[in-house]
This record gives C-alpha cells, structure tokens and sequence, in this order.
C-alpha cells in the first residue's frame, strides 16, 4: 500500500495551530485569573427589581434623605430596606370605594402594582439584595456612618443610579486601605447623606491639616486615629 504523505505546507499548518492552541489557553488562564478575582466579581452587579425604583428620581431630583427609607443606618448593623408602608406614605392606591386619595402620587401607575399588592396583603416586596458580603465578614453600617464615613464612599453615587449597583469592589484590600488612613475619607455629620459634598484637596497639606483637626473635634478622635485593622474586627 502506498504510504500517504501529508503535503509539506501542514507542516507550518501544525506550528500554527499548535500558537493558536498556546495562545488560547494563556488567554483562558488570564480570564480566569482576573475574573474570579473577589474584586472584580461584583463591581456594577444591578440585580433587575420587582419594581423600577429610582433612586436618581426619589434622592437625586426630589432631595429625599437616604435615611427616610434606610432609617436604620445609624442605629444598626444593617441599614434596612424600607417597608412597604414607607412608599405608601407617597403612593397609596384606591381604597375600597376605587377611591384614589388627593395626595397620592401615580395612584393607578402598573409599574406600582407590586408595592399596592404588598401592602394589601402584607407580603413584603421581594426586593433583589444589590450588596452582599460573604458570610465570614462582619460589617456595621451605625458603626461607619457615626464616625463621618458617608454612604458614597461604600455605594457610589447612588443618588444618580436610576438603578442601583456595586459601585465598589468591597473586597477586604478596599476596607483595609481606608482603614488603615481613614480621616481623609472621613466628613462632619451633617453631611453623610449629602453625597454630592466635596472633601477637602488631599493635596494640599494645609486644608488636610484642618480637616483632620476638625475631625478630631467633631468626633473625639486621637491625633494618631485609625480604624483598627485586627483580623478578629471583621471575622468574628
Ligand atoms: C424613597 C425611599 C428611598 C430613599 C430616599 C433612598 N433609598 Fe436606597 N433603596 C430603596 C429601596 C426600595 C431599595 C431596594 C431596591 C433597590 O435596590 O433599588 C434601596 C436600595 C438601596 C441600596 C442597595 C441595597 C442592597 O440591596 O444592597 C443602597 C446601597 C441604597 N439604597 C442607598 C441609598 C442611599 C445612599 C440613599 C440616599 C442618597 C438612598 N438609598 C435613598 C429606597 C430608598
Ligand atoms: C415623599 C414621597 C415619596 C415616597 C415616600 C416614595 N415616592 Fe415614589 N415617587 C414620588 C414622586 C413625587 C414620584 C413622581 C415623580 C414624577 O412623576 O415626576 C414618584 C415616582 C415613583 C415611581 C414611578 C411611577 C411611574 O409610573 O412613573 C415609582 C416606580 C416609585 N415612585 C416607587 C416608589 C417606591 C417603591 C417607594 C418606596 C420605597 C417610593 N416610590 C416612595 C414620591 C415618593
Ligand atoms: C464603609 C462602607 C459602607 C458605608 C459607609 C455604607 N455602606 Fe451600605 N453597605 C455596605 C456593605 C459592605 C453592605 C453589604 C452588607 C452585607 O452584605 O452584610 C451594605 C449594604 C447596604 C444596604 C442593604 C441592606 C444591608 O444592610 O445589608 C443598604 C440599603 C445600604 N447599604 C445603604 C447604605 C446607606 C443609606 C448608607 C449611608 C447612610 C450606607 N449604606 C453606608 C457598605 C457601606
Ligand atoms: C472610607 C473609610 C472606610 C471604609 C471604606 C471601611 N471602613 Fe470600616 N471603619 C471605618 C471607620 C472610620 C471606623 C470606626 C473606627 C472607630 O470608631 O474606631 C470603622 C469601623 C469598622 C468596624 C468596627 C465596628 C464596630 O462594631 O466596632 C468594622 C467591623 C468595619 N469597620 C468593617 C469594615 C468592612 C468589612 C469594610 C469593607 C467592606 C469597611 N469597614 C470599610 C472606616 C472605613
Ligand atoms: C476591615 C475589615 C477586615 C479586616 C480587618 C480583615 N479582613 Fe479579611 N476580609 C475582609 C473582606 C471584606 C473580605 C472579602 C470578602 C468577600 O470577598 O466577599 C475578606 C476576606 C478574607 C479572606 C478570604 C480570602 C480573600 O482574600 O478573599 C481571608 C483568608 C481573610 N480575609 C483573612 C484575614 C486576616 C488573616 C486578617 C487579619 C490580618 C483580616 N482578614 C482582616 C475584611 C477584613
């Protein structure tokens, strides 16, 4: 039988084919590598939500404190989605004669039907959690926003967000790095909430200076203040 002899252009064929297959996998590997990084898995995650809430709408144009939904972020670990009363206050449908109230805003909209349906039933809006640390973290919103870390420092500017994402990584470097400096992130309580609010020019040592000094006033802080980088502060 006569033996087949491949043409010898398959040589370089082979060569070709054997870069394409090298080149692939450093590539797979390089994907793999920068996508699984913790930091990198969850920035501008925005999960869809049962109802188009907008944030842009109800705290950017119509000034709505965070804190009259999220009423807990002072007081608690948690900060709290508001129930389904809160939005209630604003948008109640018809009552039981198919009478709308004077106030309401977009009494009859659909894209409100599942906040009226909660709130005559009394089953929760299933809203779709945008934030979530894993378990072995321990994370204390009252604990942040008491010592002048503001929301936009964690979240973004949320204010702006027709709907809500992860604007930062989360990641333990990102809660380390502010923790290890953390007055130049840090604002007078009266301003936590306002996010558009403008810190001093990191810059200029002598604005920093002031600031840090007002800080230590506002809040009772040593000159040396730091936010304490213990393992044992964020794994319990
Ligand atoms: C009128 C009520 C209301 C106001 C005011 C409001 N929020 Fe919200 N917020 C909600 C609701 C409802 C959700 C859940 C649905 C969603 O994610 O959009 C939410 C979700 C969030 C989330 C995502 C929570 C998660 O699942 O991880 C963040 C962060 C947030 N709000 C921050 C803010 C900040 C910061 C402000 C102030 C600038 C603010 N909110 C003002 C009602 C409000
Ligand atoms: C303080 C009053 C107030 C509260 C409380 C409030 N809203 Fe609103 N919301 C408004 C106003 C005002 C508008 C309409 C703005 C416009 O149409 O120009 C609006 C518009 C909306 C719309 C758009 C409706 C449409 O058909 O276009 C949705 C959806 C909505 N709100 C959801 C919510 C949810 C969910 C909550 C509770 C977490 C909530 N709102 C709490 C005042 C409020
Ligand atoms: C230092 C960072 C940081 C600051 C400051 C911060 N948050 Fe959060 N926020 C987080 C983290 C981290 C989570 C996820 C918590 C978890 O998974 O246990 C979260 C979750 C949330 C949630 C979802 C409910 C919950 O508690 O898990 C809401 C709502 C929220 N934040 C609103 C706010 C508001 C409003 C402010 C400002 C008043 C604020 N946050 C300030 C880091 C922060
Ligand atoms: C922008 C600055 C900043 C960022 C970002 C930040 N922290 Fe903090 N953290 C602080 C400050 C300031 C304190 C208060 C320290 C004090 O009072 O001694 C604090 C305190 C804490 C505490 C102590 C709470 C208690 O009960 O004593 C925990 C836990 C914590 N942070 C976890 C985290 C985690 C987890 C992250 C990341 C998801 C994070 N922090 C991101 C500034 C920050
Ligand atoms: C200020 C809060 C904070 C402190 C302090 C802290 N961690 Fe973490 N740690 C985190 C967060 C946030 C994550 C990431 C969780 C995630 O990916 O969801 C994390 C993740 C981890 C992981 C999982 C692997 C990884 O890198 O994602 C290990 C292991 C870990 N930390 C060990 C430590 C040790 C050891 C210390 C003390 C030297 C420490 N941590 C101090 C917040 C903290």
């Amino acid at each position: 039988m006569d033996r087949f002899y491949f043409p010898s252009w398959v040589n370089r064929l082979v060569i070709l084919l054997g870069l394409g297959a090298g080149a692939l996998v450093v590539y797979g590997g390089l994907v793999y590598a920068y996508g699984t990084l913790p930091s990198t898995l969850n920035i501008g995650y925005s999960p869809e939500q049962p109802v188009p809430f907008s944030h842009a709408l109800h705290a950017g144009q119509l000034k709505m404190d965070c804190r009259y939904c999220h009423s807990t972020v002072e007081k608690a670990g948690h900060a709290a989605v508001p129930a389904t009363s809160t939005c209630i206050n604003c948008h109640s449908g018809a009552d039981a004669n198919g009478q709308t109230q004077y106030t309401a805003v977009h009494p009859v909209s659909p894209k409100l039907l599942p906040v009226r349906e909660s709130y005559r039933t009394g089953e929760p809006v299933h809203w779709q959690r945008v934030h979530d640390l894993a378990d072995y973290v321990y994370f204390n919103h009252a604990a942040h926003v008491n010592r002048g870390v503001s929301c936009v420092e964690c979240h973004g500017r949320v204010d702006r967000m027709e709907q809500v994402w992860q604007d930062k990584s989360l990641s333990m470097s990102f809660c380390l790095d502010c923790h290890r400096n953390p007055v130049p992130r840090m604002r007078p309580k009266s301003e936590i909430t306002n996010l558009a609010w403008i810190g001093p020019d990191l810059n200029d040592p002598e604005a920093m200076k002031q600031h840090a000094e007002k800080m230590q006033q506002e809040y009772g802080l040593p000159e040396d203040f730091t936010a304490s980088t213990n393992c044992s502060t964020c794994h319990r």
